[in-house]
């Protein structure tokens, strides 16, 4: 407990006693004798007072020049010091108190209540100083704590802004890479595709024409043996067939001929391999793009559909190319179950990924709308300038187109909502001519 101490000072002890004897609520403060303005000194630089009671007349050095003294000293400055006088009372030198420090005048003979009333104000002064001390330290301290704590939260925003970062710097590599192994991947299968065309299939095509050739020499004069080229004439032709859907798998011929062709062959293969009816939208002009973005549209397509077939239980696909002026819209609705809560990123399945992720490269925006029995709608848009986007594929031109089935997919019944102009659907089905 703190309790404030008060300083008397008198070279008179019976004055010092009186004084003394008036200050009787000892239980609030503590009351200090000094005899001389020297000793008052010496006690202010070992005790802290509220207030120091000063007589003003004492000999060798007067209270005037003791408060001055007290004062200067920077422990007891701020001391506030009462005169006790019975002379001196006129203005000019109380003016002078007033200029050496003093807060207050008291004359004898002393009214106890207003000399009690005064040390009581200075003492109540004292104590709030103290608790205003006390709590300018704990809101030092509070102060400080909050300091440290926003260092170190700063320090946490900046190690986790670097860990975000570096992460964000090592999606966007991954994300390159999968791009870079995407491409590699469909420039390794365009090359594999065009080394069985180029040289199988030349030599089956050569080998084709010699056994027709003997096949139509031996018919009339060796039925045994036509019977048997006959045979190998089929084999030859089922080997071919086999050999065009390889090449089919690895890389889509059709795409040669445009992204148009491409989708609408795709839907249609679609549709006649799983019976579920496809109704396709296509804008009327052909969509020019690279053949990067295109063999990328091409793969979206294909992994869309294979998941209506797979998992939709649909009975029908909604295929909507949409383009605008700066970007291509492309939709893959179905009216099936829907994609269950869930099941959306499984462990080891990479197909919707593999979408977002193309779509992503390709500096587009991809969406999936699905519910429970109201289908799955998938919604790409990508940005047709050559600044996004574009990968390059690396391959010195295209393959020559080698399309053999086109005939017997344009027979089945696909609903397609585009307007070809005849130029465009002579120039399409000369070249599949040219390549039947
Ligand atoms: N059109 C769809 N209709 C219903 N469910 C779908 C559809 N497409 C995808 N899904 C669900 O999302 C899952 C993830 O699809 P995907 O990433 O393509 O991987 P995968 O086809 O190899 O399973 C599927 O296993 C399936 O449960
Ligand atoms: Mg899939």
């Amino acid at each position: 407990m703190f309790t404030p101490k008060v300083l008397l000072v008198n070279d008179d002890p019976a004055s010092l006693l009186a004084l003394a004897s008036l200050l009787t609520d000892r239980e609030n403060y503590e009351v200090i004798t000094a005899r001389s303005g020297e000793e008052a000194l010496r006690k202010v630089l070992t005790h802290d007072f509220a207030v120091i009671l000063l007589d003003v007349s004492m000999p060798s050095m007067d209270g005037f020049e003791a408060a001055e003294a007290i004062h200067s000293h920077p422990r007891s400055a701020a001391v506030p010091i009462i005169f006790v006088t019975a002379h001196y009372a006129d203005e000019m030198n109380r003016l002078k108190g007033y200029q050496r420090g003093a807060v207050d005048y008291l004359f004898t003979p002393i009214i106890p209540q207003i000399l009690q009333s005064k040390v009581a104000v200075f003492v109540e002064l004292a104590k709030k100083n103290l608790q205003l001390q006390h709590q300018k330290m704990e809101l030092e301290k509070l102060n400080e704590d909050l300091q440290e704590q926003r260092k170190q939260d700063l320090q946490h925003i900046n190690e986790r802004r670097q860990a975000e970062e570096a992460l964000r710097q090592s999606q966007e590599e991954l994300r390159q890479l999968a791009s870079y192994q995407e491409r590699i991947k469909e420039d390794e299968r365009k090359r594999i595709a065009r080394e069985i065309h180029d040289e199988l299939g030349q030599n089956l095509l050569a080998l084709r024409i010699d056994i027709a050739m003997l096949h139509a020499r031996t018919g009339a004069t060796h039925p045994k043996l036509n019977k048997k080229v006959h045979g190998v004439l089929d084999h030859i032709d089922s080997t071919m067939k086999a050999m065009r859907a390889i090449i089919n798998n690895l890389r889509p011929t059709v795409l040669d001929l445009g992204l148009n062709a491409a989708i609408e062959w795709q839907v249609k293969e679609f549709q006649r391999r799983t019976g579920i009816a496809c109704e396709l939208t296509m804008p009327p002009t052909e969509l020019v793009m690279d053949d990067g973005r295109a063999t990328a549209l091409f793969r979206i397509v294909q992994e869309s559909l294979n998941n209506v077939f797979r998992h939709a239980r649909a009975t029908k696909a909604n295929i909507e190319l949409v383009l605008t002026e700066s970007r291509l819209l492309m939709k893959i609705a179905d009216n099936g179950v829907g994609i269950f809560p869930g099941c959306r990123r499984k462990a080891n399945s990479f197909g919707l990924v593999g979408i977002k992720e193309r779509v992503s490269t390709l500096g587009g925006e991809f969406d999936i709308h699905t519910g429970q029995d109201i289908g799955t709608a998938l919604s790409v848009s990508i940005p047709l300038d050559d600044a996004i986007g574009t990968t390059n594929v690396g391959m010195e031109g295209s393959l020559p187109p080698i399309i053999f089935d086109r005939r017997a997919s344009d027979a089945l019944d696909l609903k397609i909502s585009r307007k070809r102009t005849p130029a465009r659907r002579k120039k399409e089905s000369d070249n599949i001519n040219e390549l039947t």
